[in-house]
């Protein structure tokens, strides 16, 4: 699962995808790590979750994960352990996974995520792995979307709260209007050339990889995205994502 793949020829990979996870976080759960990024879920890490459902996207090809240094080689053991028995599923052909080491800031991470993955893959999706239940279909039309031209697409659910901007006393400000707002998921979907540029140019620290090609004043596009795709951080999220899972194997 390690071995180093930048000279491989792309025409073996199973599809045109690279999927890049920064897991690089210090919430890595493995053995005596600290259980808060990665928590588990029905037996597995949230990130073997995740890897699974994108191992069930027909177009992924190869995935790499940014893990904390010290922790590569467990996590390509665990992804190995955990993700098993999804072997040979999908289009028949595994994907690759590869586990590199991450870096100081999740930024940084999905740069040297980045940097492992060989030329000529050029649709690049950068995932959470804490959206452990992202459906295959939305990692499908994310990069459907870049295929058909888009540079840079995100998915994107429309915002049901009112939302109101406060201030530090507690004074609300005004009313944003919730017709323009949208909530950001993963997969983000890239055209690699442009995720690169994003990177090389980014001065500051950005939340989203989307955040950087937008400062690079390039157009970034949103497809529908999932309520399965939620990010699983606070512990409601860990007792509906469980409900999500029994009514998905109900
Ligand atoms: O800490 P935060 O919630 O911003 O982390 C978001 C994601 O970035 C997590 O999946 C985490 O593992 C990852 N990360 C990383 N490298 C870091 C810090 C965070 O890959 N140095």
């Amino acid at each position: 699962m390690n071995r180093k793949i930048v000279n491989r020829d792309i025409a073996t990979f199973r599809g045109d995808v690279a999927v890049l996870v920064p897991a690089a976080g210090s919430g890595l759960r493995l053995g005596g790590g600290v259980p808060k990024a990665l928590r588990e879920l029905d037996g597995r890490s949230l990130l073997s979750h995740a890897i699974s459902r994108l191992t069930a996207a027909p177009s992924v090809g190869l995935i790499v994960v940014a893990a904390p240094p010290h922790l590569v080689a467990e996590t390509a053991q665990m992804i190995t352990a955990e993700t098993a028995a999804d072997a040979g599923t999908a289009a028949g052909a595994e994907v690759e996974i590869v586990v590199v080491a991450g870096g100081a800031t999740r930024q940084e991470s999905v740069a040297l995520a980045l940097a492992a993955v060989p030329e000529g893959l050029d649709i690049i999706l950068v995932h959470d792995a804490a959206r452990a239940l992202t459906p295959s279909g939305l990692v499908e039309s994310v990069a459907a979307a870049v295929r058909e031209g888009h540079g840079a697409v995100i998915p994107a659910l429309a915002v049901v709260d009112t939302v109101k901007r406060v201030s530090a006393a507690d004074a609300v400000l005004g009313t944003v209007d919730r017709s323009e707002l949208r909530a950001v998921q993963t997969p983000q979907g890239f055209r690699r050339s442009i995720l690169v540029k994003a990177h090389a140019d980014a001065v500051d620290q950005h939340t989203d990889d989307a955040g950087m090609v937008e400062r690079l004043g390039l157009a970034v596009h949103c497809v529908p995205g999932s309520e399965y795709a939620l990010k699983i951080t606070r512990p409601i999220d860990l007792i509906l994502a469980e409900a999500l899972l029994r009514a998905e194997t109900a």
